[in-house]
């Protein structure tokens, strides 16, 4: 019997559609091979469509979305929507609703690709972020006071939770107990500044660390953090942050571990559906002409596949996909790998 999944597209903006549409195609390959069925089903959501039908999306689709095994998405950004829009109403959206509360992103230098760090080789660069992806700044807290007026105050509040941190922490532990690299994990957080937020991570983190004698811990405020990210990147295996420090420090991992064309992030649910996404954004200037370089969204698939445990299958495309980047491509950004986009997934798929 082979093993079935319902898997959600969102193909999305600008050079969403051309990059899923490679690893849909990998995807197939795979599945024949290792013994899967996918079933696919296709949503139209994003910018373009918003601007043409003025549907952002339905509750209904958020229920249905619910029940997928997984959601594949493309990019989502227009340059006709004012910027807020289609990130709240859309991609904000689904990690709430859906609960999506663990942001992953590796940030791995694979043999061949670019990193601008000097001296720095695939050897150091070789560490996962887990970043709250449920609460925080972007829990949209907050208001003005006299909005317009000579007198007016913007509050923007940064909400943690125990619950909201304690799961987050746990999910870092266990993550680097598996990942059976260094077994370290480190806090990132501003203990010195924001003196709420993170004593309450840093008690939590102190409460929790207790239950795994096998993972070595330390903690960082994320300035430093930032700069021994890019000195001494091999210092690092498991690093867990607050929802706004994540969107920052994983931008820098993205540029270290070779760029946009490489990275990719899942949104997690541990204990219902998640979402696999390039992390790139929507390159509208790149749009339709086969110049994007679809690695990220296969490793998006790859990272999926792994959520899955199909693990056979997930480690078969994470070597294919590094074959391509050290024997394949001259570079990883668009319209300078040597090949096109779909010539990139064809190559991947070559090597499964
Ligand atoms: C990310 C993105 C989003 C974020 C934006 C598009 C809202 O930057 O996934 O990191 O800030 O979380
Ligand atoms: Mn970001």
């Amino acid at each position: 019997m082979p093993r079935e999944y319902n898997i959600a597209v969102i193909p999305g903006d600008g050079t969403g559609p051309e990059v899923v549409a490679e690893g849909i195609k990998v995807l197939e390959g795979l599945s024949h091979k290792y013994g899967l069925r996918l079933k696919f089903q296709t949503y139209p959501f994003g910018g373009e469509h918003y601007l043409k039908n003025g549907d952002l999306l339905p509750d209904e689709v958020i229920h249905e979305l619910k029940q997928m095994d997984a959601i594949y998405l493309g990019a989502i950004g227009h340059p006709d929507v004012r910027p807020g829009i289609l990130e709240r109403e859309i991609l904000l959206r689904l990690r709430f609703e859906l609960d999506l509360y663990i942001n992953l992103r590796p940030v791995v230098l694979f043999p061949g690709a670019y990193t601008p760090l000097k001296d720095k080789g695939p050897e150091d660069i070789d560490f996962v972020i887990v970043r709250e992806n449920s609460e925080g700044l972007y829990a949209g807290g907050g208001g003005f006071l006299k909005k317009g007026s000579p007198d007016e105050v913007a509050i923007q509040e940064s909400i943690s939770t125990r619950k909201g941190v304690e799961r987050c922490i746990r999910y870092a532990f266990d993550y680097c107990r598996n990942r059976d690299k260094g077994k370290h994990l480190t806090l990132c957080g501003k203990t010195n500044v924001l003196t709420y937020e993170f004593d309450l991570w840093q008690r939590v983190f102190q409460a929790v660390l207790m239950e795994y004698p096998d993972v070595t811990t330390d903690y960082q405020h994320v300035d430093a953090l930032c700069m021994w990210m890019v000195k001494n990147p091999e210092q690092f295996d498991v690093i867990v942050t607050n929802n706004m420090f994540g969107d920052i420090i994983t931008d820098l991992g993205a540029i270290i571990q070779g760029g946009l064309g490489i990275a990719a992030g899942g949104n997690i649910n541990p204990h219902g559906t998640a979402m696999f996404e390039p992390i790139g954004g929507s390159a509208p200037k790149y749009a339709g002409l086969n110049k994007i370089n679809p690695l990220a969204a296969l490793s998006a698939a790859q990272m999926m596949l792994d959520y899955l445990e199909e693990n056979e299958a997930a480690s078969v495309l994470l070597d294919a996909i590094k074959k391509v980047v050290r024997d394949d491509l001259k570079d990883l950004q668009a319209g300078k790998m040597g090949y096109g986009t779909k010539e990139v997934g064809d190559l991947v798929v070559g090597y499964l």
